[in-house]
């Protein structure tokens, strides 16, 4: 079924990375435009690219609230106004807490939670013009249920959690909706600091087949889905959820 999206504007953070770059692949296929926002600007122009002429590229750095703002406000112009914001950027570094430093702990706020608050803010007049709107914040199962050595990632996600019902009871009586998204372990680099810390591929395997219910990593194109379900109007009485996407981890 294509067309689920058709005549959506999408703005997406983390957008080059291996979830992001999917979830905009499955919005373009599904008739949406998508303003593409990231910090690498090479590697932006080059997915904006690839991917053709319903994707625009806009660099933004998501720690920096004037440089999220920009990027609603030319990705806003560039679409005609704003459907979706799904924020998925997002920074993961481990390590046990004795040997963990503010600087850390601080850098992974800033991008996987601070910056949620950023974006929301910029993005809310223009969904309220648009009449409906939905925003789609990156978690993780480790937002729900942290592990060994990701005290600081672990609470910097749980805190999106708690962002997103917070908003979405803010702002249903505008009709916009806010949910996340956690999944469990996606087969991406971004892991390798989580998998150094336990000691390399091979223990991260052994981990993933006691603990996994489905016994595997998700592929990134796994996640893509319910971010199409949640950017469309077959969401529409979908606000104020987590939704596990985790091959079962979290109620195993
Ligand atoms: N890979 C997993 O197992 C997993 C599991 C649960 C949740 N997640 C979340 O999914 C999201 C995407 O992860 P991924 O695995 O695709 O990793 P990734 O590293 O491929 O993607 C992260 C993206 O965020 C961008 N980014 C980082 N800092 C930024 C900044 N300051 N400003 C703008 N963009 C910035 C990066 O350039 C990159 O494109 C992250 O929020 C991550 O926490 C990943």
């Amino acid at each position: 079924m294509a067309g689920r999206l058709n005549g959506k504007r999408i703005v997406i953070t983390g957008a080059i990375g291996n979830i992001g770059k999917e979830a905009v692949r499955s919005f373009i296929a599904e008739g949406a435009r998508v303003v593409i926002g990231d910090i690498d600007e090479k590697a932006g122009r080059a997915v904006a690219e690839e991917l053709g002429a319903a994707t625009h590229f806009v660099q933004v750095d998501v720690t920096r609230e004037e440089s999220v703002a920009a990027l609603i406000e030319a990705g806003a112009a560039w679409l005609g106004g704003l459907d979706v914001l799904a924020q998925n950027a997002g920074l993961q570094r481990s390590g046990a807490i004795a040997e963990f430093d503010q600087a850390n702990w601080d850098a992974l706020f800033a991008v996987n939670a601070r910056a949620h608050f950023f974006g929301a803010k910029h993005a809310i007049p223009h969904l309220k013009r648009a009449g409906k709107g939905s925003i789609i914040n990156m978690s993780s199962l480790a937002g729900k249920r942290g592990g060994p050595g990701l005290v600081a990632y672990s609470a910097s996600k749980g805190a999106v959690i708690s962002f997103t019902t917070a908003l979405a009871l803010e702002l249903a009586p505008a009709n916009i909706r806010v949910n996340a998204i956690c999944p469990g372990w996606v087969d991406t680099a971004f892991n390798q600091p989580a998998i150094d810390f336990m000691g390399g591929a091979s223990a991260q395997q052994q981990k993933i087949e006691s603990l996994v219910p489905l016994g595997r990593q998700a592929d990134a194109a796994e996640i893509a889905p319910l971010f199409v379900y949640l950017a469309s109007d077959e969401s529409a009485y979908v606000t104020a959820q987590a939704f596990g996407i985790d091959g079962g981890v979290y109620n195993g």
